[in-house]
């Protein structure tokens, strides 16, 4: 499988490398754009941008897993990633991972079968006085209660 960047990313791409000082700091910039075309980014999707900023793809790959926020494998088209971290914890992340289980009858780290869903668990999101909170995709959502799920949820399920 190969991997193109659309012409309006290259065009991005090109206008991004005056302004950052090395190609590694341009690989993070580069690996965003190819996470938000594929949802994920693939060793395909490494090379090209080793071509084009001119850095050895193993430097690049080195990038996409330090950060846990780039996926590696491919993920739904809503990706559920619920905090697991103390405040969370604390705060009811349990009762909020069971309810999405059985809501999306998936485990963490598992998609489902139509694509449209993906559920991993992720550390804090920052977001730790509004807890138990989830990222759906690049939308946060603070205070969950099983009922706010179902209406977050059904608001995507319709949307799909
Ligand atoms: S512990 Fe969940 S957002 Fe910080």
């Amino acid at each position: 499988m190969s991997f193109e960047f659309t012409k309006e990313n290259l065009e991005k791409i090109e206008a991004l490398k005056s302004r950052y000082p090395s190609p590694k700091a341009l690989s993070l910039p580069c690996l965003w754009m190819a996470q938000y075309q594929e949802r994920y980014i693939s060793l395909e999707a490494i090379e090209t941008i080793g071509d084009l900023i001119d850095l050895p793809p193993m430097e690049i790959y080195r990038v996409a897993t330090f950060y846990t926020m780039f996926n590696l494998e491919p993920v739904g088209k809503y990706h559920i990633q619920l905090c697991k971290t103390l405040s969370c914890a604390l705060c009811g992340k349990a009762e909020m991972l069971n309810h999405l289980k059985n809501r999306l009858g998936l485990s963490p780290g598992e998609s489902s079968s139509d694509g449209a869903f993906t559920l991993t668990q992720v550390e804090c999101l920052g977001s730790c006085g509004t807890a138990p909170v989830m990222q759906i995709n690049d939308q946060y959502y603070e205070n969950l209660t099983p009922e706010k799920i179902d209406i977050i949820l059904d608001s995507l399920e319709e949307g799909s």
